[in-house]
Order: C-alpha cells, then structure tokens, then sequence
C-alpha cells in the first residue's frame, strides 16, 4: 500500500472555493511583491496580511482562523481565533491555517521560494499548533506507508527512504533548513554521504519539494515552525506523501501556550492526518521565483503575472494558476 492523495466522499467545502484560494493568495503575493528586496520584513508581511485578510473577508463562508499571525494580543489582524468572512453565523464553518507571507526574510532580501499560502478545511480539520518550533520529517508520494518515523534516527529514515527508492542512502537528497541547530543533523546527513540542500527559510516549500521529482529532494528533514507544518501537511494531504511533526518546546511558556489549544501531550508524534484531516483544499502563490511556483512579475504595461497553485484533498485535483492582473 502506499501513501496517496486521499479518496474522499462529498464534503462541506464548496468547490467553488477552489479557485477563490487563488484568488486569497494572489492577492497577499501580490501586496507582498511590493516590498520584495527593499530590506524591510515587518512592511512585506503586514502588507500581505492585509490583503489576504480583505480577499478572505469577500467570501461567503464563516471562517475561524486556526494557524494564523500569532495570538490575539500579539497580531492585530489574522490572529489566532479571528473570524472572516461575509457570511459568519449563517455561511459553512471552515477552519483556515494561513501565512499571507512565508518567507518574510526572503522576500526582504529578494531570495528565492517566498510564498502566500493558506490551506482551508472543514471546522475541526487542522491541528490548532501552538507557534512553537516543531521537528519535521517528511517523504513525497509512492513511499510505503510508515517508511519515515520521527522516532527513528536519521540514519534509519534515509536507510529506509534509500531502500524503499532501491538506491544507497549516498543517492538520498535531503532539503534542510540552514540554521546552527542543525549541525547535528547535517554531519550525520554527510556521514552517510546523502546530498544536502540548505535552504535559507522557507520549509513550507521545502516539504512540498519532496513531492515534485524535478526537484531531487527526497526527503525533508530538521525543525521549523509548527504553523507551517500544519500547511504543509495540508498540502501533502492533496498531493500525496506523508509528513511527521512532534512540537518542541524551549521554554514553560511555550508549554503554556500549547496548553491552551488543548495540548498535554508534549511529547506526542503527529502524523499526517493528525495536522490535516478530511476534506481540505490547500493554495499558494509565488511572491519570489522558487522551485514550485515563479513569483510576481510587473510587466511594462503595467500587468502582474502571478503563478499560484491549488489542490483539494477529495479529488486530488492539483490546478496551476497562471494570472495576469491588469488593475493593480
Ligand atoms: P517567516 O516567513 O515567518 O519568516 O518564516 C520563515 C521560516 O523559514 C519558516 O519557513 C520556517 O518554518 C521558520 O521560518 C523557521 O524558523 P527560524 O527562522 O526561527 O529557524
């Protein structure tokens, strides 16, 4: 058996909310582009934040933030808990997991897989996270269901993926996120000869990566935040692939906050459809050029290009969206 996009029965996400994803997303990448290379990370994520918050606010649904700019009394908009849409208290209760702008570093300094991102699923869907770090490991499609587990070492899991692919675990690439907290990681990674790809930020596309062969990446491995691991969850849970995450806490008061969306198991390893259950649709659009998606583009005339992408849990259906905005 092998892990793939998820068969599901009917569900309570409409399916025109589909392309209104886009629509969400374009419109933070967008705002965000504005402000790519110009040094300031603050003004890129509070423009994206804006606007996602004002496309989200047009939709007929009765949204709840579940992943979102942080906690109430931290985020002035798109907080943890915040409601959106037009049609709160009447329209489809739908539970959002959201980062107007993942890679606010990136887009400040114009490097490469800046994104807008959101993922949508019915009410109780998505793994309220705590915004703590959280330890990742994750796989692309067509891998043996159990062949990645947190609870293995790196060592076993490349063995594994290596044995699963039929290569040597030299021939495994890993995508990992360039941070002092992973020299560990990366010498046992190197001891084992597998090839390494240090990304700068941005391990939401890092995941997804694993799930596109143009990439190399086989494996996704280190910690990042617990919010874009929910995102990336839902993400695999369209394409395919299988994703683990188990919180990490630096301090009692990152315990605390944990407690307070429920948590008491601080130790507990979440698979997949503990992050993203049922049906959910999950999109993004490039803000800079990346591995899945180009970034906004401003053409002589005036006209944004946008690339984005959209997929739904139920179908498996993944759309590429390419958009040319002439009025903004
Ligand atoms: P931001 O967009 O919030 O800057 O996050 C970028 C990111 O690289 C995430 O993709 C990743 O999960 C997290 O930061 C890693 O955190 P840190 O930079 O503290 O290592």
């Amino acid at each position: 058996m092998t892990a793939g996009a998820a068969e599901l029965g009917s569900t309570a996400l409409d399916r025109v909310l589909v392309l209104e994803m886009v629509r969400v997303t374009e419109n933070a990448a967008i705002a965000a582009s504005r402000l790519i290379g110009r040094g300031d990370e603050k003004a890129a994520d509070a423009a994206a934040v804006e606007a996602m918050r004002d496309a989200l606010n047009q939709l007929d649904f009765d949204g709840t933030v579940v992943i979102g700019e942080g906690e109430r009394d931290e985020a002035p908009m798109l907080f943890i808990g915040e409601k959106v849409g037009k049609a709160i208290g009447t329209g489809p209760r739908i539970d959002i997991a959201l980062d107007p702008l993942e890679g606010t570093t990136i887009t400040a300094k114009a490097g490469p897989n800046a994104l807008a991102v959101l993922a949508i699923a019915e009410e109780g869907g998505l793994l309220n996270a705590p915004d703590v770090y959280m330890d990742k490991i994750a796989v692309g499609p067509g891998y043996p269901v159990g062949v990645i587990d947190l609870n293995r070492s790196p060592t076993e899991n490349v063995q594994a993926v290596a044995a699963a692919k039929g290569v040597t675990p030299a021939d495994i690439i890993v995508c990992v996120l360039d941070r002092p907290r992973h020299e560990a990681l990366i010498a046992e990674l190197r001891g084992l000869g597998c090839g390494i790809m240090l990304i700068p930020d941005g391990d939401v596309a890092g995941v997804i990566a694993t799930t596109n062969p143009e990439t190399g990446i086989d494996m996704y491995m280190g910690s990042g935040g617990a919010p874009e691991g929910v995102l990336a969850a839902a993400a695999l849970r369209c394409v395919g692939g299988q994703i683990q995450g188990r919180l990490l806490f630096r301090n009692e008061d990152e315990r605390a906050r944990a407690r307070r969306w429920g948590i008491s198991d601080f130790d507990r390893v979440y698979a997949l459809e503990d992050m993203a259950k049922g049906d959910c649709i999950f999109a993004a659009t490039g803000v800079t050029d990346g591995s899945m998606l180009k970034g906004v583009k401003r053409r002589k005339d005036g006209t944004v290009t946008t690339e984005s992408v959209v997929m739904r849990a139920s179908t498996g259906t993944v759309r590429w969206v390419s958009g040319e905005h002439r009025h903004k």
